[in-house]
């Protein structure tokens, strides 16, 4: 019997497509930052992100760091679980070598969800650990989800909240940390991306905002101080600097992070250990 395929995502959802289009591009480097041999199949079941290049073109290096950032975060933490929020079009589950036992759920929106599952499955995709995948909007009460597709609060996990709080209202991102946070034994880890309100208003993000705006991907937030902020929900967190990130990697500083561009305008990537 012929299959169904689901539409393509729209509104936020379509910002997946082109972080995926970023890491796809990243495969024709001579010495690519990670291998990610779905991208380029995902971007194309999704027809294009062409779109979207005027954003792949200001941020797609930047996409391309923090994607090696978080990589290395995760197998280094090497948690029994791990938890990808608003996963979108990423492949970790499928492309880094985890340890023997390793559980990994993403968690993402219904119409994301389910066009990944029949792309991933055209592709024939093989996931590199026990992957769990949960349909679920990340405003509302996604942790009965989680524990209902098999989440342990009581096993230390490792949390990925990459490309998402700018997405949510403040208070929604508030209380998303604080489920987080409620659900994470002792010794879980977390990474994430947030901006501050600098980063927000430069003037090179108004086309992106333009852009993101008319398809319903609308940035509600930032954040000016992510370590304190982690800090008062139990985390200790250090932050990494692009231009330290770019040195480990013999890459330019993205553009639109390099502060004798932008000045005190930041894109924050945290990593962060659960101190309570
Ligand atoms: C910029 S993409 C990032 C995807 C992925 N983390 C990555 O870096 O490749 C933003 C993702 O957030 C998801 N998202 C945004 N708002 C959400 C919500 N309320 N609930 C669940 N997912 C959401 C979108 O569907 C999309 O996949």
């Amino acid at each position: 019997m012929k299959r169904v395929l689901q539409r393509p995502p729209v509104g936020v959802a379509r910002t997946a497509v082109l972080i995926a289009a970023a890491r796809a591009q990243e495969q024709s480097r001579l010495h690519p930052l990670f291998d990610d041999p779905l991208a380029a199949g995902l971007v194309q079941a999704a027809g294009s992100a062409n779109d979207l290049n005027g954003v792949r073109t200001l941020a797609g290096d930047h996409f391309v760091l923090r994607t090696r950032y978080f990589d290395d975060v995760l197998l280094g933490a090497s948690r029994p679980q791990v938890v990808v929020m608003a996963a979108g079009l990423d492949t970790r589950a499928f492309r880094l070598q985890w340890p023997p036992g390793t559980r990994l759920f993403e968690l993402d929106l219904p119409e994301l969800v389910e066009f990944k599952e029949d792309a991933l499955h055209d592709l024939g995709a093989r996931p590199a650990c026990e992957r769990v995948v949960v349909s679920c909007d990340l405003r509302d009460d996604w942790p009965t989800a989680l524990i209902r597709a098999g989440f342990d609060p009581n096993r230390p996990t490792a949390w990925l909240l990459e490309g998402l709080f700018m997405f949510l209202p403040p208070d929604a991102g508030e209380r998303l940390l604080y489920w987080v946070s409620a659900l994470s034994a002792r010794d879980s880890t977390l990474a994430l991306e947030h901006v501050n309100r600098a980063f927000r208003e430069l003037p090179q993000m108004r086309a992106v905002h333009q852009r993101f705006g008319a398809m319903d991907a609308r940035w509600q937030s930032d954040v000016e101080d992510p370590v304190g902020w982690l800090d008062a929900h139990g985390w200790d967190a250090e932050l990494t600097h692009q231009v330290d990130l770019a040195a480990q990697h013999e890459r330019a500083v993205p553009a639109i992070t390099d502060p004798r561009k932008v000045g005190d305008a930041r894109i924050w990537l945290a990593s962060a250990v659960r101190t309570t």
